[in-house]
């Protein structure tokens, strides 16, 4: 008999996503009249833009030719694609090396899969409330978490506490559920920290593209010292409409050297490049073709129309929740509004309550942790009839209570 890994006992029953639309299809063939609208994950509705689907065709093309075909291409990603991928984050004022860039099939697999290069024996610090790969994770690989709370008090920005240590720091900013976003100056103490504890920061960028303000970071390589201290991860998800496509980034740093017990010293790049070159056959060549256009510069402007369209559906929600008096946090650099439920409801209780009123359906914030069990989650990624709609729907409902 295999002897199982029993950590997956310690995880809830369903990942928060496939719960939710398991809950929404269980209503829904209950009320099959009725018209749900979904603004629980965050799923694009925008098409991909003309420079995407125009390198995704040339992709297509150079397949259907004995000349231009490609079989197996290189794990790390093409060089195309991580030197556009470099030149984008040269626009944004941050120099990181191609060589340094990992091409994957989207920031959900990197942030899970990263937690194999570290030993069970590490402090590993994840703020609550936040996306909950980074938790199920670590539960998988048994690994012992600490958390850090993110509320109203910290305008959900956990910093460090210099007196604990820690080994190894999740950041997402802008924040997956709350849209908080750390300034330079926070940034700097947490880079501060690490080097101070030996520690590497797993950074979550894959909102940087909704962030307006120039003086917000972008990247974790704004700050200064980062190099030696963090991986960041990003995506096309919800940059460039690729929830379908599938591409995403990480960057591990050549820096990023450690001692290991036996006094060899480990590069973390090398480990990931042995990791990836061992378990992953590389994203396909014609999502990089895409991908490489949405890095041009007509390639990220239609990115950003999109973008602009999903920050008006943030404003329609901001607005409706303005109006009904709820506090809420975020949807100004992030397409997610956060908001406390009414009435201090569970939020779990808060979501059914919503489907069977008003057929909205939305994000639990116990499923981002357990410091979001009064909030609850809207994305700004749907239509904007449907955005509109289920406001009004919304606010029928709650004006009433
Ligand atoms: C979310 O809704 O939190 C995200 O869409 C999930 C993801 O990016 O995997």
């Amino acid at each position: 008999m295999p002897k199982l890994n029993e950590h997956y006992q310690n995880l809830k029953e369903n990942y928060l996503f496939a719960e939710i639309a398991r809950r929404v299809a269980a209503y829904q063939e209950a009320h099959p009249d009725q018209k749900v609208i979904r603004l629980g994950i965050g799923d694009v509705t925008r098409p991909l833009g003309a420079r995407a689907i125009e390198g995704l065709h040339a992709g297509v093309e150079a397949m259907g030719s004995a000349d231009t075909f490609m079989g197996y291409g290189p794990e790390q990603g093409y060089a195309f694609l991580r030197e556009a991928i470099s030149a984008y984050y040269a626009r944004n004022g941050v120099s990181v090396d191609a060589e340094d860039i990992f091409i994957s099939d989207g920031a959900k697999s990197d942030t899970g899969n990263i937690s194999e290069l570290f030993d069970v024996d590490n402090v590993i610090l994840i703020p609550d409330p936040v996306y909950p790969v980074y938790v199920d994770s670590n539960i998988m690989g048994g690994k012992q978490i600490a958390y850090m709370a993110g509320n109203a008090e910290n305008g959900f920005l956990p910093m460090p506490d210099a007196s604990v240590h820690a080994d190894i720091i999740y950041l997402c900013s802008p924040n997956n559920p709350t849209g908080a976003v750390y300034n330079k100056e926070q940034l700097k103490v947490w880079v501060d920290y690490a080097i101070a504890n030996e520690a590497v920061i797993l950074f979550d960028s894959a909102y940087e593209a909704f962030i307006t303000d120039p003086e917000l970071p972008r990247s974790i390589y704004a700050v200064e010292g980062a190099k030696r201290c963090a991986i960041e991860f990003c995506s096309l998800s919800k940059t460039a409409g690729f929830t379908g496509t599938r591409c995403g980034y990480c960057v591990v740093p050549r820096e990023l050297t450690f001692t290991a017990s036996n006094g060899t010293v480990m590069s973390l790049h090398a480990m990931w490049n042995r990791r990836q070159s061992t378990k992953f056959n590389g994203t396909s060549y014609i999502v990089q073709k895409g991908a490489e256009a949405v890095f041009s510069e007509e390639g990220m402007r239609q990115c950003q129309e999109n973008i602009s369209y999903y920050q008006e559906n943030a404003r329609v929600i901001a607005d409706t929740l303005t109006k009904l008096g709820i506090r809420f946090f975020g949807g100004v650099h992030s397409p997610y509004i956060w908001f406390e439920c009414p009435d201090g409801m569970e939020s779990w209780a808060f979501f059914d309550y919503l489907l069977s009123n008003a057929q909205v359906v939305g994000t639990p914030g116990a499923g981002f942790g357990e410091n979001g069990r009064n909030y609850f989650r809207l994305t700004s990624f749907g239509s904007r009839e449907n955005t509109i709609e289920a406001m009004q729907r919304f606010e029928k409902l709650l004006a009433a209570v």
